[in-house]
Parts: structure tokens; sequence; C-alpha cells
């Protein structure tokens, strides 16, 4: 089933070489991040760029339902009249996050230190994620939650009336994690401290300090020490979305794949905690360039030039890497399958508890289709066949993830058989055009009956 209506199956065959420029959406984190922090400012918080997928629609519903009006002006144009730090109303109605645990995350976070409850729900994927990872920190300030057995959704939150500031040292590497401390640290007095070891994607603190909080980012020998001064007024913000890293990988992989490809994916943000893909199929021996890179916005930025590479070779990617590319690992074995060689991807353990059990969903699809993963609690390895080589031929499940979904399309581009899947239904929650945008390259995408 797909996250909101009927299974939507998909066929994927070869096409013709991909070649042209591929406007990718904006940036998912730093879309609901721009509705969360805009209602938690006093005045008009003005953004253009927002992604329009369904996890994002689904954020801007619930800082309505806390009290900020979000105003939709059409084009990717929002606006936010926020409420300020601390000015949330008590919602009449059951949040419904969808399919997205960034969006339940970083809300709980944000109303977990006001003295109000909420009440959290999502699809049949969000409800099955664990949410104690996030209910854990903010009980030290205080909050309360009672959800179902082994800390699922649906899940009420009764904030902390009388918050206290908490150091906390996140346990997983986990951006959702980090933000959803630092969001509830914002109405605690005094100093909220947040370390992690490993560095994962940083829009909540580079975004906190431009709405003119007070924070501070430490590299010590503990790790990354994040101190936030509670209580700030934030200041209403005009926030330009950067289009989106892990939506560019989809065309990029693609082009890559698909012989005689030449694709450019113009303004895409190379932030270090989110590009470790690019550097990765770099290393593989991709023929991938960055052209025109600036820096836009504090970020930088650069148009990437994807070229059909013949000679992919399968690499060890660095488990210190995995952080920086956390999303992109279902469709960089895709790649890894055209690769000649084995691919291993250690220290990925997270992947096991995304919207799918990431590396299963591979796993599964792409020994339906030809290919061997060997994998364990936190490795997975994809024997690559080379181009041409690899069959294809099967239905693929998708288990309401989006970029499972993607990735297998984008697998059907190069195999010697079509391939499916059975929901392609879920690709809304962050890639509504991925069909025209592939479309438009070149790609062969239909949607099947079911
Ligand atoms: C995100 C953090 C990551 C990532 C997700 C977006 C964010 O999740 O997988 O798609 O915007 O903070 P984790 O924090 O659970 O790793």
């Amino acid at each position: 089933m797909s996250s909101h209506g009927a299974p939507i199956p998909m066929t994927s065959r070869a096409c013709g070489a991909l070649t042209g420029t591929a406007h990718v959406p904006g940036d998912k984190s730093i879309s609901h991040r721009s509705l969360i922090l805009g209602a938690m400012c006093v005045g008009e918080t003005t953004i253009t760029g927002l992604l329009e997928g369904q996890d994002v629609l689904d954020t801007a519903k619930a800082m309505r339902a806390f009290g900020a009006e979000v105003t939709d002006h059409g084009n990717g144009r929002w606006s936010v009249h926020g409420v300020g730090v601390g000015g949330f109303a008590e919602p009449d109605q059951v949040i419904d996050c969808g399919n997205s645990g960034t969006g339940v995350r970083l809300i709980m976070g944000c109303m977990a230190t006001s003295p109000i409850s909420a009440t959290f729900t999502g699809d049949a994927s969000l409800n099955g994620r664990p949410m104690a990872r996030v209910t854990d920190p903010l009980a030290l300030f205080g909050t309360q939650s009672v959800g179902r057995a082994g800390g699922r959704l649906p899940m009420t939150i009764v904030g902390a009336a009388e918050p206290v500031p908490v150091r906390y040292v996140v346990p997983v590497p986990s951006a959702q994690v980090k933000s959803a401390v630092l969001l509830a640290g914002l109405n605690a007095p005094g100093k909220t401290v947040v370390i992690e070891a490993e560095a994962t994607r940083d829009h909540t603190e580079r975004m906190l300090a431009g709405f003119g909080a007070e924070i501070s980012t430490e590299v010590t020998d503990e790790g990354r020490v994040i101190t936030l001064t509670g209580q700030p007024e934030l200041k209403p913000q005009h926030i330009e979305v950067p289009r989106d890293p892990s939506s560019a990988a989809f065309p990029v992989c693609a082009a890559l794949i698909v012989p005689g490809s030449d694709v450019l994916v113009p303004n895409i943000g190379l932030n270090p905690t989110r590009a470790g893909l690019f550097t990765t199929l770099r290393e593989m021996g991709a023929d991938l360039t960055y052209e025109n890179e600036r820096e836009e916005g504090g970020e930088p930025v650069a148009d990437l030039r994807a070229r059909f590479s013949p000679d992919l070779k399968g690499i060890e990617v660095p488990a210190e890497r995995a952080a920086s590319m956390i999303d992109e690992y279902p469709v960089l074995s895709v790649v890894a399958a055209f690769a000649s060689g084995k691919t291993h991807m250690p220290g990925v353990k997270e992947l096991r508890v995304k919207e799918s059990d990431r590396i299963d969903a591979m796993k599964a699809g792409l020994a339906a289709n030809g290919i061997t993963v060997e994998d364990g609690p936190d490795w997975w390895t994809v024997t690559g066949l080379g181009h041409g080589k690899v069959p294809g031929g099967a239905t693929c499940a998708s288990h309401l993830d989006h970029r499972i979904a993607m990735s297998f399309l984008v697998l059907g581009m190069a195999t010697q058989q079509p391939v499916s899947v059975d929901d392609g239904g879920p690709i809304a929650t962050s890639f509504p055009i991925f069909e025209p945008l592939m479309g438009g390259l070149g790609a062969a995408i239909m949607r099947t009956d079911a």
C-alpha cells in the first residue's frame, strides 16, 4: 500500500542514453526545519524552493495544528507566521506525520518543553519505527510519553511544564535525535548540550544560528559538543531551500549506469555532512564532476555532471562516511551491481530502522533480479556483475519506502529485463516529480496495472 492511497505499481525498462538537465526538488531536511523554526519565531518567515512532498506537507499541517499560520503561495513559495519559542497551542486533533520519521521526531522535540500534550501517529511504516531514541532524551527535560510496546506510535507526548536543560550524548548517529534534543532545548532555561561521536547532518545547528539562537559547536575528543542557550527570541528569516543531494542521487546514479548518458543536475548542496555518496561514486570510477562550484547561504553548492561510466569498480566504503550518505545506500547498491567486484558497506546499522529495513529490502529485490548480496547486522556487500550483465526481470517490494522504490526503478533502466516495483506511491513523500523528471531525461518508467 502506498502511504496515502492504493498501491501504484510501476515498471522501468532499459532506455536510450539519459541526457539533459534535471532540476531536482528542494532539500527535505531543510524544508522540514524551515517550517518548524518558522513556527517558533514571532513574525513572518518566508521560504522559497520548499519541497512540496507529502512528508513536508504533513509537517506544514502539524505546525498549523500547533497554532502557526502556514500559507502556500504556489511554486514552492511559503510563509509561516510563527507563535514564538514556548508559544505552541495544544492541538485538538491527532498529529498524523504520515511516512516521515524526520517530521515526527523533530515535532516531538519542539513541543516537548511546552505545557501541552499531543498525540502522534503515522502510516504503517512510521508506526513500526523506534521512537524511544527521541523520548528517552526528552524525558531528561521532564517530558512524559506513552506509546505502544517498544516505544512505537501512536504515542502521546506530555510536554514538560517546568523543563530543565540537559546534557545528552547521542547513542546512535542520528541527526533526528540530535535535532529533537536541540529543539526541546530551545524552551528550557540555561544551556542544553548535545554531544555526537559521529558528525551527522548539521542543518539544525546552522539554521538555529541563522534564526538568531546562541549555539556553538566544539570538536573535542568526545566528538562534536553542541551548546545551545535556551529561551532565545528567534528572528523570522527568508530561507531559500537548496536542492536535495539525496534526490540528486537518483538521476546521477542512473546516468552512470545507462550507456551514453550525460546529465546535469544543477544547484546541489554539497554540505560535507550530506555529500558522502558523490565522493564514494568518484572512488568507484564514476565520471562525476562538480561544475560551477560556489557558496550559497553559507553552504558549498555545485552543478553535478554525471556521464555513463564504463569502468565502475567495487570498493570498500569507509564506515566513518556512513552518516554523510545514510539515505543513499539503496541507490549506491544499484550502482554497485553494475561495477566489477564487490562493494562492501560497513557501519550501516541505522539502515535497518529507516522507512524500511533498507538492507533487507534491497537484498531481496536485488537477489530477485540476479544480484548477490551478503549482509550482517551492520554491513552488507554487493557483488557487481558489470555493465550489460544484470538480468533484472523481477518485481520488488518497496515496503512503503520512497528510496527503495526509486532505487529499483533506476535498476530497471540498465538491466536486461524490466524491473517492477509493487508500489511507487511512496515516491511522492520526497520526490513528487520523479517520474516526469526521469522521463524528461529519457527514462522509460510506466505505471502498470495492479
Ligand atoms: C534526517 C536524518 C536522517 C535521514 C533522514 C533525514 C534529518 O535520519 O535518514 O532522511 O533531516 O534529520 P537519522 O537522523 O535517523 O539518521
